[in-house]
């Protein structure tokens, strides 16, 4: 056996017969020893049954029938622990994914191009038709969360192959949708490659995601901090610099007020620059170690707006906690500056010195 393909089923009666028609013939025509291992958790609309009538028609289906909805993450892992192949393999039933580009994502690992393939929306010649505007914000904010971590346009693919070996004796938590950036987190692999895909919404039946997977996703996001420490390392810095930016704006307005003897208004602006330029240079040198030549203008300007959005989101919770928590002002503002902090940093480190 060359590949083991799984399939996590939940209410996919529409879909995944023809779905395993496509992909049987692609195994054929490609000349892939591939294995189906279809995973459902036992669905109301008898996915499973019907699944299990299939194998008389491919003899290289089998089916996992689990007693309630364990989840997608749990469904690909118990998979895979029935693979027979060196490669593993997931996509959706749902005809969401093309089963034309398996074959893609398979020769690559076979061929060693790489040994972690992902089919990608987020790179050229990928792209998602058929979500609305909601879904499509989620996916985008989920997508540019993870690039705290990881470089990979597309870490929220329910589509990708990846060697057995990579995830030998390593510890998967199995819970929510997210399991592929839980592999980029915690995997063995030395080459990812990502290949264009196009993400087509399903037409039959619903999709699963829900409030529920959000919550587990924040959950996860916050669990891999220990995993990348310079991301921890970068915040602290990233406050240290904010706090000796505090200082340089104090000793401006004091100096320029005092000594130059200019209206404290106006040397309060004067400071806000000055101030907001020192910790753009130390975050460039320091905190996110770029060379000071490298874009400097364009990410002045980018770094000076995130500088103002954050400012405005203080004021705002400084405004919230106050006259909605009814929390004593200065308290609120620790709190809010709190809350800027963490915006002003994602902000820079995701967008004006991404990687
Ligand atoms: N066994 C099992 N158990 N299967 C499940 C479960 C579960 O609890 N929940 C969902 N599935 C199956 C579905 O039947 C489908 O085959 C596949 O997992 C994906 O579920 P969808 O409900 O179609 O998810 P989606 O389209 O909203 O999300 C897809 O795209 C996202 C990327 O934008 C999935 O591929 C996600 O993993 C992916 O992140
Ligand atoms: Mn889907």
């Amino acid at each position: 056996m060359d590949l083991s393909l799984v399939v996590p089923t939940y209410n996919e009666k529409e879909n995944i017969e023809k779905l395993l028609n496509k992909i049987f013939k692609e195994f054929k025509e490609h000349k892939i020893r591939g294995e189906v291992i279809v995973v459902d958790d036992g669905s109301p609309d008898n996915t499973g049954n019907l699944v299990e009538n299939l194998r008389k028609k491919h003899k290289n289906l089998k089916v996992i029938h689990r007693k309630g909805k364990l989840g997608l993450s749990s469904a690909v892992l118990e998979g895979w622990r029935m693979a027979k192949s060196e490669i593993l393999g997931v996509m959706d039933a749902d005809l969401s994914h093309p089963p034309k580009k398996i074959k893609e994502l398979f020769w690559a690992i076979e061929k060693g191009e790489a040994d972690f393939t992902i089919g990608s929306r987020h790179i050229k010649g990928g792209r998602i038709e058929g979500w609305n505007l909601k879904r499509k914000l989620l996916s985008k904010t989920a997508t540019l969360l993870a690039r705290i971590y990881t470089n990979v346009k597309d870490p929220m693919t329910g589509f990708f192959m990846i060697k057995k070996e990579c995830i030998k004796d390593v510890k998967l938590n199995p819970k929510g949708f997210k399991i592929l950036l839980e592999i980029i987190m915690k995997g063995k692999h030395k080459k990812i490659k990502e290949i264009p895909i196009i993400f087509i919404n399903r037409v039959e039946g619903k999709s699963k995601a829900g409030i529920k997977e959000i919550f587990s996703y924040l959950q996860n996001l916050m669990e891999y901090l220990p995993y990348k420490k310079n991301v921890i390392k970068e915040f602290f810095k990233f406050a240290f610099v904010g706090l000796i930016g505090t200082i340089v704006n104090l000793v401006i307005l004091y100096s320029f007020t005092e000594f130059l003897k200019i209206y404290y208004m106006i040397s309060a602006v004067a400071a806000f620059v000055v101030a907001a330029t020192s910790n753009f240079i130390l975050n460039k040198i320091w905190t996110f170690k770029e060379e000071m030549k490298h874009e400097f203008l364009g990410k002045y300007i980018k770094f000076f707006f995130v500088s103002v959005v954050a400012l405005i989101i203080n004021l705002l919770f400084l405004y919230l906690f106050t006259e909605f928590l009814g929390i004593y002002y200065i308290i609120s503002q620790v709190l809010a500056i709190g809350v800027a902090l963490i915006i002003n940093f994602l902000g820079n480190k995701l967008w004006t010195f991404k990687k």
